[in-house]
């Protein structure tokens, strides 16, 4: 096996070839403007859009006329942060999110904290799950917006988003979800789970990249958000922009096969997840999963090396791509936020590395992987005095290192 593995499918997926055939004939022969009401081109490109985000609303358990068509979650999440923070600014200015969230929920609701905002950050629990006690006392008169995602990019654990929704719904709050890792991976529906914004992102679930969606929910309650894009009033005024036509139209693909392929490819990934982890954790001591184990996504797991600096075993197995942090964050060296949010050590921290498994991974590709890594970190661990110490029966948390300061 001479390619590299991708093992990434967290920080992104490729197209689909029927997500690629779907969209081909928009590109060239279907061009029109869907804006362009007065002729055939662009009723037909219009036809191609409304039959899409039924596609997409459909899938979210919402109606075609709640979904606002992105660039991606990025955009999502700006827009129903800002858009809800500058619309309900009379009725409050207290915001509630998670220390464990992507940059694009986290830095927008700094950006507002700047602007006269109040920001509270849940820490959750070790295993990545907020304490849903943690949120009801966080919520005040102030409160106009809670933003919790779905499933944690890095360690892929799922929050009790019901429940959320449920809490939030009683004290009259609304309710974001960041779901880029969890539509197209698992059942998703903003009626059951009482969601009020939803941000997808299309290249996660094999669709194309620079395209995504918000859901907006449209009654009980009716959602109302400002624009960040001004212009010529597309998606009823919330995202100007003549409508990126082949990439809805493949978002739309995408999900639907997420969709139909969904009972035998989680249980499909699950395994290969499973097997991953029973022969690396099988072969190394002093390795630890990190976030709860049972309430995570199949495609998904983070795993500490102790006694192995991450950047340096992914030097050591360029066989297979894999990231450590968040894709967008990993070349900073800061340790990953998410795990430190759950109490991980730095120096643990540092030794974590995120692997993905998705549509196009397979058993061969695994056992691969997993003999790759196994063999890495022993090799390194050979050249740890650390690990030499430890294996020599000595507790590193009370060595005295003399200071040459
Ligand atoms: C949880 C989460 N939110 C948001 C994003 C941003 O998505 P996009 O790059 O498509 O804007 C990502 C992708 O890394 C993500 O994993």
């Amino acid at each position: 096996m001479k390619k590299t593995i991708f093992m990434d499918y967290q920080s992104t997926t490729p197209v689909d070839k029927r997500v690629l055939d779907a969209m081909a004939p928009y590109f060239t022969e279907v061009y029109g403007n869907p804006s362009s009401r007065n002729h055939q081109f662009g009723w037909e490109a219009e036809d191609a859009v409304k039959a899409s985000r039924e596609t997409v609303a459909t899938a979210i358990g919402a109606k075609e006329s709640e979904i606002i068509f992105t660039s991606g979650a990025t955009e999502s999440n700006n827009l129903a942060i800002f858009g809800v923070a500058e619309m309900y600014r009379e009725k409050g200015n207290h915001i509630i999110t998670c220390a464990t969230e992507h940059n694009a929920v986290l830095d927008p609701c700094e950006t507002l904290e700047k602007r006269g905002y109040k920001v509270t950050r849940l820490i959750p629990q070790a295993d990545g799950i907020i304490d849903l006690s943690d949120l009801e006392k966080a919520i005040t008169s102030e409160t106009i917006l809670v933003s919790i995602m779905y499933v944690n990019n890095e360690i892929g654990v799922i929050q009790p988003i019901a429940e959320i929704g449920k809490i939030c719904r009683a004290r009259g709050v609304l309710f974001h979800t960041d779901a880029t890792q969890a539509v197209g991976k698992i059942p998703v529906c903003v009626e059951k789970d009482s969601i009020d914004l939803l941000s997808m992102s299309s290249h996660k679930f094999y669709g194309p990249k620079g395209v995504g969606a918000l859901y907006v929910r449209r009654r009980n309650p009716r959602v109302r958000l400002s624009p960040l894009v001004h212009g010529g009033g597309q998606e009823r005024g919330m995202r100007s922009g003549t409508l990126n036509v082949p990439g809805i139209v493949g978002m739309a693909k995408a999900l639907e096969l997420c969709l139909q392929e969904m009972p035998e490819e989680t249980v499909r990934l699950n395994n290969l997840r499973n097997r991953f982890e029973t022969q690396v954790m099988g072969a190394l001591d002093y390795c630890f999963i990190n976030g709860n184990r049972d309430r995570r996504i199949a495609g998904n797991t983070n795993i500490s090396f102790a006694y192995v600096e991450g950047e340096g075993l992914m030097m050591a197995m360029p066989e297979i791509a894999v990231s450590s942090g968040s894709a967008c964050t990993s070349s900073s060296l800061e340790p990953s936020h998410v795990l430190k949010a759950l109490g991980v050590k730095d120096e643990l921290a540092h030794s974590s590395i995120r692997f993905g498994f998705g549509r196009f991974s397979t058993e061969e590709e695994v056992d691969f992987a997993a003999s790759k890594v196994v063999l890495a970190v022993k090799r390194l661990r050979e050249l740890s005095p650390l690990y030499e110490m430890v294996m020599e029966g000595i507790d590193l948390s009370t060595v005295k290192w003399t200071d040459h300061h």
